[in-house]
């Protein structure tokens, strides 16, 4: 196989993955191709989080024609087969009872415990190997799981919405609408493929925001807010129990109320209590100081800004941020949505 085909086939697993964006964390996003030099024989992914594995959805798809050629074909999974019991058996173990001989994988597993074991059990019992292929790509679709896992932290996005004159806000009581309802859908599409979404204290007293995904299908995403007195009224959106929800304050720790120490590091308490329940990635939506606290300490991963159509001359301004490396601009309905990488340090 050439590595042209040989990477061919590792990007399909790439999109096939993609499939299960929204779904399936904490667990990876992970696809697999069964192919020959001929072609591909069957494909699957890991399609919901408890679900089996891209490798055994894979196997599970071939045809009793393409079964008897796997003695010939190569396995190409974008993460490497698990070696041990969870919600479902060992992929690695099924490789090997099917007779595999051959598997590319892009990245290891990033848990210490885990990495390079089910390579080694594929090599033990006789099967070719080949690991690294395409591992930056491979980084970029899992950004969420190897962050969390490898800096002990979620994935950042900064996420906000600015006027024509970079205000994020008017000086009035009631908020501005800067955002069009098409941009408002592709706002809750990028909320639906994230964990969790914060705003600070000022942003949940004058918009009280619902933070939903109305707009676009996925699994609902935890909502937080910092709330140091407790000053969020019972009629706030944010308590109305439709979606997990924890509000940090300094006084009371019984749900959704989760008590932090306000004279210590909030942003370091929020993330711990983000990584202890299992979630791998944030969206922090504003307003402008929030976001700032977060920018002063390089506390981001990424960076979402849309620009709208409308100036509205004075009010809070939108915060300044480093240029990073920039992914997508797109305009929709004249309002420009950019997206970048933080520049590496
Ligand atoms: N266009 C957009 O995309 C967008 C998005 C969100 C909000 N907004 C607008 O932005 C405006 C609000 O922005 P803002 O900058 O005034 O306020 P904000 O960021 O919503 O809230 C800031 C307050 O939250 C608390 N806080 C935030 N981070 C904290 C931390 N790390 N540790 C402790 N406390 C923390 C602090 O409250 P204490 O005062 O208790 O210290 C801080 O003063 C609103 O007008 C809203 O409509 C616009």
């Amino acid at each position: 196989m050439t590595p042209e085909q040989k990477a061919t086939y590792m990007r399909r697993c790439f999109q096939l993955a993609r499939l299960g964006e929204g779904r399936v964390a904490p667990n990876p996003l992970v696809g697999c191709v069964i192919a020959t030099d001929d072609g591909i024989l069957s494909e699957g992914y890991h399609r919901q989080f408890g679900g089996a594995h891209a490798e055994v959805n894979a196997l599970n798809a071939l045809t009793p024609a393409g079964r008897s050629q796997l003695g010939d074909a190569t396995v190409f999974v974008n993460l490497e087969p698990c070696s041990h019991y969870g919600k479902t058996p060992p992929c690695a173990d099924r490789l090997i009872a099917e007779g595999v001989r051959r598997v590319v994988v892009c990245n290891t597993d990033p848990n210490p415990q885990v990495s390079g074991r089910g390579l080694r059990k594929l090599r033990d019992a006789g099967v070719q190997v080949e690991e690294g292929l395409l591992t930056s790509e491979g980084w970029e679709l899992n950004r969420r799981f190897f962050t969390y896992h490898e800096l002990k932290r979620p994935y950042i996005t900064l996420k906000w919405a600015e006027t024509a004159d970079g205000y994020l806000d008017a000086d009035d009581p009631k908020p501005i609408r800067i955002s069009s309802d098409l941009t408002k859908a592709l706002v809750h599409k990028l909320r639906a493929t994230e964990q969790a979404i914060l705003v600070g204290t000022r942003t949940l007293l004058k918009d009280n925001p619902s933070l939903h995904t109305r707009r676009y299908y996925g699994a609902p995403l935890t909502r937080l807010a910092i709330d140091r007195n407790g000053r969020a009224p019972l009629s706030s959106h944010l308590l109305d129990g439709s979606q997990p929800t924890f509000l940090f304050n300094s006084r009371r720790d019984d749900a959704p109320w989760v008590r932090l120490d306000f004279d210590g590091d909030v942003i370091q308490q929020l993330l711990q209590f983000l990584y202890d329940h299992r979630i791998q990635s944030l969206i922090v939506e504003g307003g402008a100081e929030t976001l700032r606290r977060f920018i002063v300490r390089g506390l981001y991963d990424a960076v979402q800004v849309e620009t709208g159509v409308y100036a509205c001359g004075k009010g809070t301004q939108a915060p300044d941020v480093p240029l990073g490396t920039a992914l997508r601009t797109a305009c929709y309905d004249g309002h420009r949505m950019v997206s970048f990488r933080k520049m590496k340090q």
